[in-house]
């Protein structure tokens, strides 16, 4: 494949599992040194020895995304190691099933926030400064549709609007180290995050245009053409990668009610 991240390193978070590890793989194969950090460190182990045994270059870093002292060790380890980071991948992130407004307890609401939010927030904060002194580069962070229109987890629904508005304001406060600060918001994806919720999960592939989930793959894609030259005109942007689901899911929906009907009269 082309190498489009030829001589670049890359950070993801999340990356033991689903759409992390589909990044570290893609970004090596497009010629990346990723450092994949999660909290599953055996499965991260695994993903990184995964992409060594296939010729790329990977290394697994321990990394929860909610501690500050461990994104500062982490990046110090980077900037020691490799002397350079160029893309930072946002991506480590928890659901929070049947968290509605009325019954999602404190610590919940504190916990799923300080991993999707502060997170990415720690980590754009903490990776800039060494992004900026290699010459530049992409952070693209993980959103949701659960961003993009209304949604009924209530901290997950926010955590993933927030996203929206670290990315926006990173991007314009960012641009002068030219670091380029991007959002990708998934629809459906086939990953252990939505495996058990087996009612949602067909619920939202019959309510999505393209009527199917996303493997973990087709989000890395979009995630690499974030974060590589392809894409060098864009900052400050959110892209659903949602088969549909928010921009045109509405009115195909009613089209196929009005379909449906044995005299149409649309
Ligand atoms: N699967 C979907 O349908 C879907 C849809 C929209 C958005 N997303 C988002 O995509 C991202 C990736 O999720 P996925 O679907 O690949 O799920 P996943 O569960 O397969 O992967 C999430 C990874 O994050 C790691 N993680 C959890 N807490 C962490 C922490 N504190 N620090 C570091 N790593 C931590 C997990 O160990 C896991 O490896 C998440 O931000 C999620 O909210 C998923």
């Amino acid at each position: 494949m082309d190498q489009k991240l030829a001589g670049k390193t890359a950070l993801v978070t999340g990356a033991s599992s689903g759409q992390g590890a589909a990044e570290a793989s893609l970004f090596a194969q497009a010629g990346a040194r990723v450092i994949l950090s999660d909290i599953a460190d055996e499965a991260g182990e695994a993903q990184a020895q995964a992409i060594r045994d296939g010729g790329g270059e990977a290394q697994y870093r321990h990394l929860d995304v909610a501690s500050e002292d461990e994104w500062a060790n982490v990046i110090d380890g980077i900037a020691t190691d490799f002397g350079a980071l160029n893309i930072l991948v946002n991506n480590a992130g928890v659901p929070l099933r049947g968290g509605s407004v009325t019954n999602t307890k404190l610590e919940d609401w504190n916990r799923l926030l300080s991993i999707n939010l502060t997170g990415p927030f720690l980590g754009i904060r903490t990776a800039a400064p060494l992004i900026r002194d290699s010459g530049g580069g992409a952070i693209v962070n993980t959103g949701s549709i659960a961003g993009l229109t209304g949604h009924f987890a209530t901290a997950y629904s926010t955590s993933k609007w927030g996203i929206r508005g670290i990315t926006k304001s990173a991007a314009m406060e960012l641009v002068d180290w030219n670091i380029r600060v991007n959002a990708v918001h998934p629809g459906l994806v086939h990953t252990p995050l939505v495996e058990e919720s087996v009612d949602f999960v067909q619920a939202l592939a019959d309510q999505t245009p393209m009527e199917r989930g996303a493997s973990s793959e087709e989000i890395a894609k979009v995630v690499l053409f974030l974060a590589c030259d392809d894409s060098g005109y864009i900052t400050g942007h959110d892209i659903a990668v949602d088969g549909g689901f928010t921009d045109i899911g509405g009115y195909w929906r009613v089209l196929k009610q009005v379909m449906a009907q044995p005299d149409q009269n649309i």
